[in-house]
């Protein structure tokens, strides 16, 4: 049966500072990520078990932590990568073809920026802001997820994820998650980003 692995980090813990803190990179990879590689995986064995001896119930009631600790590890395994420290590119602006996509689909960057940091800022709880792909209009799309949803729940390909679970941002930020979000934008990974959206296409 497949063991999911926590990612290699593609940076030092320290490195997205002082936007994001060693102290919180540390805690949040180490801790909170590694925590929903280790439950799915325990969730999953559960699963094949229940699903060998035909227990159908057992195999419903496990549905729910594999979508929460899936999805958790499915979302971090991308916000990692959408980051990066600004002498690595981070902050810098997007191009190429993503550059056209969000002139056409939001009018500029600073408009998506506005968009995407206000409908993450709003989240009730926690949860992800999504800058993602709708393959059937071949549009980009913002949209938000509860919990660890996966935004694929929604029927879009993930793109740029922003983290607005308190884990993400309570030890530097307190209670203060618009600053964190308003902050982010300077260690995005637009390379990344672009990458994804054109396997997305
Ligand atoms: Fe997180």
């Amino acid at each position: 049966m497949t063991k999911y692995e926590l990612p290699k980090l593609p940076y030092d813990f320290g490195a997205l500072e002082p936007v994001i803190s060693g102290q919180i990179m540390e805690l949040h990879y180490t801790k909170h990520h590694q925590t929903y590689v280790n439950k799915l995986n325990e969730a999953l064995e559960k699963y094949h078990e229940a699903e060998k001896k035909k227990e159908i119930a057992e195999m419903i009631a496990l549905q729910s932590a594999i979508k929460f600790n899936g999805g958790g590890h499915v979302n971090h395994s991308i916000f990692w990568t959408n980051l990066a420290p600004v002498s690595k590119g981070g902050g810098d602006h997007p191009k190429g073809e993503l550059a056209k996509a969000i002139k056409e689909n939001f009018g500029s960057l600073d408009e998506l920026i506005e968009k995407l940091s206000a409908k993450s800022v709003a989240i009730q709880g926690s949860g992800w802001g999504w800058l993602g792909y709708d393959k059937s209009k071949s549009e980009l799309v913002i949209a938000t997820c509860a919990n660890q949803d996966p935004l694929s729940t929604l029927g879009y390909v993930p793109l740029l994820g922003i983290d607005v679970w308190e884990h993400a941002y309570y030890l530097q930020y307190k209670n203060v998650r618009a600053d964190y979000v308003k902050n982010i934008w300077k260690i995005v990974n637009w390379h990344n980003v672009e990458e994804r959206f054109l396997r997305a296409q």
